[in-house]
């Protein structure tokens, strides 16, 4: 199957109803960046581009599939190219320009392209930005030379959300547990150590590498709420748990500690990207 038969086929089942929603692949387009929008991932990105760039007026979406985040920084105000290699009316260009169309936005421009061969001139954009696209790159150092050169100087290069792997069993148990690389066989990941060198050859000073647990941006649809009281929730678990088997013995601090200790339930192991496969990474750079 395609990308695009993929998604058309999931839309129609059941078991992709949450995916699908929280993935923003809804045939209803509009739908999709209305909620993208409220998004707490969203308002935290336009926070960053705004410490990291307050003036930029100038955008470049790398694959910006069904068009959310063009549309959205679009409508944000910023003046934004669209790049998107796929053709398609439902998660590609032609999707973006429904979307261009229904929102009169005559500052989003889109082209069909792929990063790594962008016809676009050097310097153009105050920032360059790419949401889960980075790791689907086919030459990754290209990707990022390119999206480096039409950088102003001092600009931010944004990347958002893209899959990591340590390791070659790792990548392996992260292809294994992809929701759609079963229908589609597209999916792909890189090391920390493999962004963060294609960066730094592209003359780009990474100012910020934000792991999986560091940003709502990489967790999302969680909240940081969310990931904060299920780690108290399942402590709390665990002193019932310790409570039917010792009784008010259980209220004695130093007993929490050892049973919490004796099954390793502590931040550092709830906490463990380890056990989320292809966990998702963001950077931040400037152009030097
Ligand atoms: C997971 S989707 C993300 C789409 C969109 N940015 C979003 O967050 O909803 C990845 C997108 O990257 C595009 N893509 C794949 N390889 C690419 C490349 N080498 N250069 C630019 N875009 C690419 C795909 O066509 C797809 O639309």
């Amino acid at each position: 199957m395609t990308w695009e038969e993929t998604i058309r086929f999931i839309r129609t089942q059941p078991e992709y109803k949450y995916l699908v929603d929280k993935a923003y692949f809804e045939e209803d387009l509009i739908l999709n960046v209305q909620r993208f929008m409220q998004s707490d991932e969203f308002r935290e990105t336009l926070k960053l581009l705004n410490q990291y760039q307050p003036n930029a007026k100038t955008i470049l979406d790398i694959g910006s599939g069904n068009g959310i985040s063009a549309v959205a920084l679009a409508l944000e105000g910023y003046t934004v190219v669209s790049i998107e290699p796929d053709s398609s009316d439902t998660v590609g260009a032609g999707a973006i320009r429904k979307l261009k169309t229904h929102y009169n936005l005559d500052n989003l421009e889109v082209y069909e392209a792929f990063a790594e061969e962008l016809q676009l001139p050097n310097d153009s954009f105050d920032i360059v930005y790419a949401r889960q696209c980075m790791h689907h790159a086919y030459d990754l150092g290209k990707f990022v030379a390119e999206a480096s050169r039409v950088t102003k100087k001092n600009g931010l290069f944004i990347t958002i959300r893209d899959h990591v792997i340590f390791n070659k069993n790792d990548k392996e148990w992260f292809l294994e547990n992809h929701p759609l690389q079963k229908f589609y066989g597209g999916e792909n990941a890189f090391k920390p150590t493999e962004y963060k060198n294609a960066m730094e050859n592209a003359g780009l000073e990474i100012k910020k590498e934000m792991k999986y647990y560091d940003s709502v941006i990489n967790y999302f649809p969680s909240t940081k709420e969310e990931i904060t009281n299920i780690f108290q929730l399942s402590k709390s678990k665990a002193i019932t748990h310790l409570n039917n088997k010792i009784g008010i013995l259980s209220k004695i601090s130093f007993l929490q500690k050892l049973y919490l200790k004796k099954i390793g339930l502590n931040k550092k192991n709830f906490y463990d990207e380890n056990k989320i496969p292809g966990r998702m990474y963001s950077y931040l750079c400037i152009k030097k």
